[in-house]
């Protein structure tokens, strides 16, 4: 299989190269994709890659591309290569919520993929709480969803993991810094209450993104979302407090027994788990679920993975192994 990875020098490309590598992906031939040509700039099973400049000509010699090479790449390429018969993952928000398009996370809607062959991955703090509000809709149904999230600086990017370190530095030695930052305000010893641009109403992209997200993956399009999204000086790995209320009554014991047997997470009965603990792994953990005071609907819980790995790198491969195994089954009959 020729497999193609567009942004490959950046966080989340050079995490899909690990993840390729991991779960043995049978890529017979690597194409290293970012803004410009660069020799020998990734690796891949212990080889040098050059990575080369991002054009239609190139990628149409591959069988399957997956895209993190941000909003742009993905607009100008990423249908026309799926429409050439590629098989396409695509990190970037571009066709999330296109009609037509499924909005697939292996662990909970994959029937949503059928034939498809462009498959966006969804929001990096939507597949973690989507993980975790899918067995409780199964059990009780789910009428409202609250989150608060803590982001790491990884999610913002290559350049924003870098200024992090910049500033923690210059806190270090009382150096002074470039005033031009990638993120919002200095997110050294802060928190940074805006994750992209305000919208009218005053909420953030990725406070709509969880909003619409949310409610396609659980096909809820009704549900009440509701968010805050901040960034915090963690380097990997979101954590979201989370807040729901369900249609059905129900206790923490049954919850937490769905929760226990939801694929991809882990459910803790006791103690908590912090970014920390998560780092470089696929599962999405969750603790310190239980009842608001007095009520059977209200629950809490604590949800915490890797923005890298389950939020978006592993889950653009797995979503390009189940494209394969659907092409494969199609071929076949
Ligand atoms: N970080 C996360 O946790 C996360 C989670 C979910 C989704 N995403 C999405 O994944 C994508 C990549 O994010 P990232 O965090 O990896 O960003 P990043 O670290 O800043 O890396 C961006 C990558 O895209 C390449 N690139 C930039 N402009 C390009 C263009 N016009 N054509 C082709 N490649 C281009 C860059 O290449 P150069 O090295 O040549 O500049 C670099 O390889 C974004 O769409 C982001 O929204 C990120």
């Amino acid at each position: 299989m020729k497999v193609a990875v567009v942004g490959a020098t950046g966080a989340v490309g050079e995490t899909i190269l690990r993840v390729l590598e991991e779960r043995a992906f049978p890529v017979e031939r690597l194409g290293a994709f970012a803004s410009r040509d660069r020799a020998a700039a990734v690796r891949f099973r212990g080889q040098p890659h050059d990575v080369v400049a991002t054009a239609y000509e190139p990628l149409a010699a591959y069988d399957v591309v997956l895209f993190a090479g941000g909003d742009d790449a993905s607009k100008d390429l990423g249908r026309a290569l799926a429409d050439a018969g590629k098989l396409v993952a695509d990190n970037s928000s571009t066709y999330r919520m296109a009609p037509g398009v499924p909005l697939v996370v292996p662990d909970v809607n994959p029937h949503a993929l059928g034939d498809a062959r462009l498959a966006p991955v969804a929001n990096c703090s939507t597949i973690q709480l989507v993980l975790a509000l899918k067995p409780i809709r199964d059990v009780a149904g789910l009428r409202c969803v609250r989150v608060a999230t803590y982001q790491s600086v990884s999610g913002a990017g290559r350049p924003a993991l870098e200024r992090l370190e910049e500033e923690e530095r210059a806190l270090q030695t009382g150096g002074t810094l470039p005033a031009a930052t990638p993120l919002p305000s200095a997110i050294a010893r802060n928190v940074i209450p805006q994750v992209g641009s305000f919208d009218a109403d005053g909420n953030c992209t990725e406070e709509q993104k969880i909003l619409e997200e949310t409610r396609k993956i659980l096909e809820l399009p009704m549900l009440h979302v509701a968010s805050t999204t901040v960034r915090v000086p963690v380097r990997f790995a979101h954590s979201e407090a989370v807040f729901v209320e369900t249609e059905r009554e129900t206790s923490a014991e049954e919850l937490g027994a769905a929760l226990a047997v939801q694929p991809g997470v882990q459910w803790l009965r006791e103690g908590i788990v912090t970014p920390r603990d998560v780092e470089g792994g696929d599962t999405v953990f969750v603790a310190r679920l239980r009842a608001e005071a007095g009520s059977h609907r209200h629950f809490q819980l604590w949800v915490v993975g890797d923005n890298l790995r389950v939020g978006a790198a592993t889950t653009a491969v797995r979503l390009a192994e189940l494209m394969l195994t659907a092409r494969r089954a199609e071929s076949a009959a």
